[in-house]
């Protein structure tokens, strides 16, 4: 594939702000006149929302690690296929809320999943496909949990006990210190106001 738009993909915990700053980060493309479009994992392709559905529902004794894992891939293979690839040819951008840092993260951190096995099916359905831009929405977990239990019934994820997700956040922020050019970090923690104003200067340092 010859790529021509930027891929950028949004991370963090359940919780930290995702839905909020998908929008500050549009307004952002908007103000540079950049085409893109906005998706998400798993899902953005009709067969990856039905795995969506199957995955988030209620049950996770139904659901073993590994299918669990194979099942995001499999979501994302056609989200690929049908739907990032097509546009990143075309020279469109591809916004997309959640991609593969949040399989480390929540399958090979969280469930515990080898990162090598993770990395392996990230070669093959993949290829050479890596996120050009990772903006990763930080906060500690008990916040996070706090926030998103505000909002509607818990999925399989967000039903996850704590230390779940202490494991998911600790590897985002490995991920993170690895390959600090890609992956920026932004403190959810802090004021809306104050959270935006992050999000927009690590923006506008990307788009310079
Ligand atoms: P969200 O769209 O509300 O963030 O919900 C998606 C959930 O799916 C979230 O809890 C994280 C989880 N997830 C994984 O476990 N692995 C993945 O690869 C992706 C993309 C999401």
């Amino acid at each position: 594939m010859t790529q021509l738009g930027k891929f950028i993909t949004i991370e963090g915990q359940d919780g930290a702000g995702k839905s909020t700053n998908i929008m500050v980060v549009e307004a952002c493309l908007k103000e540079q006149g950049i085409d893109y479009l906005n998706t998400r994992e798993p899902g953005g392709t009709r067969l990856g929302e039905q795995i969506r559905e199957l995955l988030l529902s209620d049950g996770d004794d139904l659901i073993g690690d590994y299918a669990e894992l194979l099942l995001m891939f499999a979501a994302r293979a056609q989200h690929i296929d049908e739907v990032i690839e097509p546009a990143l040819s075309s020279g469109q951008w591809v916004l997309c809320d959640r991609f593969t840092d949040a399989t480390y993260a929540y399958q090979g951190g969280g469930r515990g999943i080898a990162m090598q096995r993770i990395a392996e099916l990230e070669q093959n359905v993949q290829g050479e496909l890596r996120p050009d831009f990772t903006l990763l929405l930080d906060l500690p977990v008990e916040q996070g949990e706090q926030r998103a239990g505000d909002r509607s019934a818990p999925d399989r994820f967000e039903q996850q006990q704590i230390d779940f997700k202490q494991r998911v956040r600790d590897c985002y922020l490995q991920r993170a210190a690895a390959e600090p050019n890609r992956i920026k970090v932004v403190d959810a923690s802090a004021s809306m106001a104050q959270v935006e104003a992050a999000v927009i200067s690590v923006m506008q340092d990307f788009l310079r």
